[in-house]
């Protein structure tokens, strides 16, 4: 293990959208820009054979602070000779290592899976649009997500745990398929040891070893109490599970403006020039990923709220 370093230039408190990179439509943008930085696997953590957590070393110190993220935002990471890919930053946002958890589906990310301690790789980024952690201050925070769904999200349950008095209660529903998708559940287990938390795990397929329930993640919405009225919602994981997780919160009396999705689409550009990553008149790479839900609720079709 790699002990996290704790970055000494970040102060205590920090806002979301104080810093990372936001592009301008029709500003220049910088030769350098959209050049990755080379950085070094220092710790690679595999969960079964598909799924791997690598925290990454910037190898230029003086290149780091412009990889200042804020929870929800991404980075484009280059396999050499091979392409990019677009990963969420799933570490917490004070550690000095990022960590990008990855799931092998094709051509780049098959690549970057037979990477190891000691390999480099290319990244650019921060970019897109994170959490609306400071809104969600004083608050209850509901945060629901579905396989690896959760990347995205636990660099912001961090960030809420390292500042806990700003938070009213944090419940966590997290479901996957099978019991060997379930990823970090060591970081599951600390946030369950905190108090007015309540962590939620579900299998649709569990194997022996599994202890927490069985089924599909809005099951567990009969565990937690939500208080309509002080709730913040973040969501991330596949369509249907977002639209049936909103069905049941707008019975709940979840106003949707307090609901937010996180997106995904193709990418190459990732600064919003290539058009690749479009929602209808959204960019998901620069607008997002994380969306306010009634923004992109037509995209998840009729009845969606
Ligand atoms: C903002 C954002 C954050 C993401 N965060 C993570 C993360 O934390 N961890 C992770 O494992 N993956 C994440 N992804 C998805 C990741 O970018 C894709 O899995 C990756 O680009 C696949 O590249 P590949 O070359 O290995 O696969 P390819 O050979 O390009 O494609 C393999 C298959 O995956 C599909 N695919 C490719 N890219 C995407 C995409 N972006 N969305 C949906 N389907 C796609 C293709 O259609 C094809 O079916 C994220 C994507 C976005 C847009
Ligand atoms: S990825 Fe190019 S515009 Fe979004």
């Amino acid at each position: 293990m790699v002990p996290a370093r704790h970055r000494s230039h970040r102060g205590g408190e920090s806002h979301p959208g104080d810093d990372g990179v936001s592009v301008t439509p029709g500003a220049p943008i910088a030769a350098g820009y959209l050049v990755p930085e080379p950085a070094q696997i220092v710790e690679r953590d595999s969960y079964g054979p598909g799924i791997h957590a690598y925290r990454l070393r910037i190898c230029d110190p003086a290149a780091r602070p412009r990889f200042d993220f804020m929870p929800g935002q991404f980075n484009m990471v280059y396999a050499p000779g091979v392409g990019e890919v677009a990963i969420s930053i799933s570490s917490d946002p004070e550690d000095e290592d990022l960590e990008h958890t990855i799931r092998i589906v094709g051509r780049t990310t098959q690549v970057i899976g037979r990477l190891d301690v000691g390999d480099f790789v290319g990244l650019r980024g921060p970019y897109g649009v994170g959490w609306p952690l400071h809104e969600a201050r004083w608050k209850d925070v509901l945060v629901i997500t579905g396989g690896l769904g959760c990347a995205p999200v636990t660099g912001a349950i961090d960030y809420m745990f390292r500042r806990r008095a700003n938070y009213g209660r944090i419940s966590i529903l997290h479901g996957v398929k099978k019991s060997e998708d379930l990823v970090h559940r060591d970081r599951f287990e600390a946030w369950r040891r905190h108090p007015d938390t309540y962590v939620g795990l579900t299998s649709d397929e569990p194997d022996r070893a599994w202890r927490d329930r069985i089924g599909v993640v809005t099951e567990l919405f009969e565990e937690v109490d939500i208080d309509p009225g002080r709730t913040v919602v973040f969501m991330c994981g596949p369509g249907v599970m977002m639209r049936y997780a909103v069905a049941i919160l707008r019975r709940r009396g979840v106003p949707v403006e307090r609901i937010y999705a996180s997106m995904e689409r193709n990418m190459k550009c990732a600064v919003g020039l290539c058009g690749h990553c479009q929602l209808g008149g959204e960019f998901v790479c620069k607008d997002g990923p994380i969306f306010p839900y009634a923004r992109i609720a037509k995209f998840f079709g009729p009845g969606a709220l």
